[in-house]
């Protein structure tokens, strides 16, 4: 049986990565740290086949310890903080969880077993102010943000263990992606999440920054099956995974609105307030390279998506009134 250790298992994509690996056959470990309320919302369904560890990235002697328990095959790196908004709030934070958090899972499996493979959590925020558009494997990063910052460091460190002790590591350029269990404070899920109360009489309006920033947005459930699928290649390799397609917020909070039969001219503020110091105006991956060498596609598309959190929102929001 294989096994595989998640950092960032009570995150989004932990909790739809461990649900995909049990279908697999893996017995799945995670690291969970220290919160002084439980957080294991994403996880419940998986909560008795599963083991958590406990551990944050920032201590390694946490992470050789998780090692020597999971004796995993592979290692999945999501944690991270990962609110590109906070990233500017917490720096130093954002800085050490995002980018020293991965080298210390590296060293940690190159100090106990450099033949575990590797995943890293790399993102498209790294494109920033963009070079090229689409941005592929090949597009040189210009990150925007104390959050893209880190993860460039990640990304570059995961490529330099690779090239230097000939480790199994690979990094997911990963585009936007979401679901109905994404945090809150995330445009798509802040939008759902309002229209769905504005539509039960439970809100009146919805403050948002820039309408005109565009994303190449896909769903988290189809984009964790790439990286399993970069784990499982004769020669490890970095990957760009996206829709390739781009919309704006504005098309987002249309199409939302349009769902649920409401104009969303009349509920829709624009707030100063929430407007980034910098800004990723455009991200438009090219997943020729995924699409050809690992045979991954997505399965939902844009209004899927939306769709699809909108009636989840409505069910979570009715069952709390
Ligand atoms: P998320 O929902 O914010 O989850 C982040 C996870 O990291 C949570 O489980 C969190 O634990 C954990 N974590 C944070 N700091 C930690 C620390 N110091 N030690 C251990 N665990 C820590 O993020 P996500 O959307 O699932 O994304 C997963 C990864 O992919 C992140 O690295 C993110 O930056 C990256 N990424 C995401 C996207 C996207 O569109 N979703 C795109 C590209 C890359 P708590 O629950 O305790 O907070
Ligand atoms: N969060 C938020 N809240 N974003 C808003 C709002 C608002 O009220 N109004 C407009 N936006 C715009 C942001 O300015 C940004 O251009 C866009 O909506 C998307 O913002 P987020 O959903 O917060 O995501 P992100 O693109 O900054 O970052 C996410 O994707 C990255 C991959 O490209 C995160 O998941 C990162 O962790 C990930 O790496």
């Amino acid at each position: 049986m294989k096994k595989a250790l998640i950092t960032g298992i009570t995150g989004q994509d932990g909790s739809y990565l461990s649900e995909l690996l049990l279908n697999k056959g893996y017995k799945v470990y995670g690291l969970k740290r220290r919160t002084s309320t439980p957080n294991l919302e994403n996880i419940k369904s998986v909560l008795d086949k599963i083991d958590l560890i406990p551990g944050d990235v920032l201590d390694l002697t946490s992470l050789i310890n998780a090692i020597n328990i999971a004796k995993p095959d592979e290692v999945y790196n999501l944690a991270a903080q990962s609110f590109v908004t906070d990233s500017w709030a917490q720096p130093i934070y954002t800085g050490q969880s995002t980018s020293i958090g991965a080298i210390n899972m590296l060293e940690a499996i190159r100090l106990t077993n450099p033949d575990i493979r590797f995943y890293q959590a790399s993102s498209s925020e790294m494109f920033g102010k963009v070079i090229e558009t689409p941005q592929s494997e090949t597009t040189p990063f210009y990150p925007r943000s104390p959050y893209a910052v880190a993860k460039v460091y990640a990304h570059w460190i995961t490529v330099n263990y690779r090239e230097s002790y000939d480790m199994y590591t690979c990094s997911g350029i990963l585009f936007n992606h979401e679901s109905p269990r994404r945090g809150i404070d995330f445009v798509t899920r802040k939008v759902t999440d309002a229209v769905a109360r504005i539509k039960l009489g439970l809100q009146k309006e919805l403050r948002l920054g820039n309408l005109d920033a565009k994303r190449d947005w896909g769903y988290a459930g189809d984009y964790v099956k790439a990286m399993w699928l970069m784990l499982q290649q004769t020669e490890p390799n970095d990957y760009v995974i996206a829709s390739g397609e781009t919309h704006s917020v504005k098309e987002l909070v249309e199409i939302a609105f349009d769902y649920v039969g409401l104009d969303w001219n009349k509920y829709v503020v624009q707030d100063p307030k929430l407007i980034r110091p910098a800004e990723v105006d455009l991200l438009l991956g090219d997943p020729q390279k995924a699409q050809k060498k690992l045979n991954w596609k997505p399965d939902v598309s844009f209004e899927q998506l939306i769709k699809m959190m909108i009636d989840s929102d409505i069910k979570k929001v009715k069952s709390n009134i």
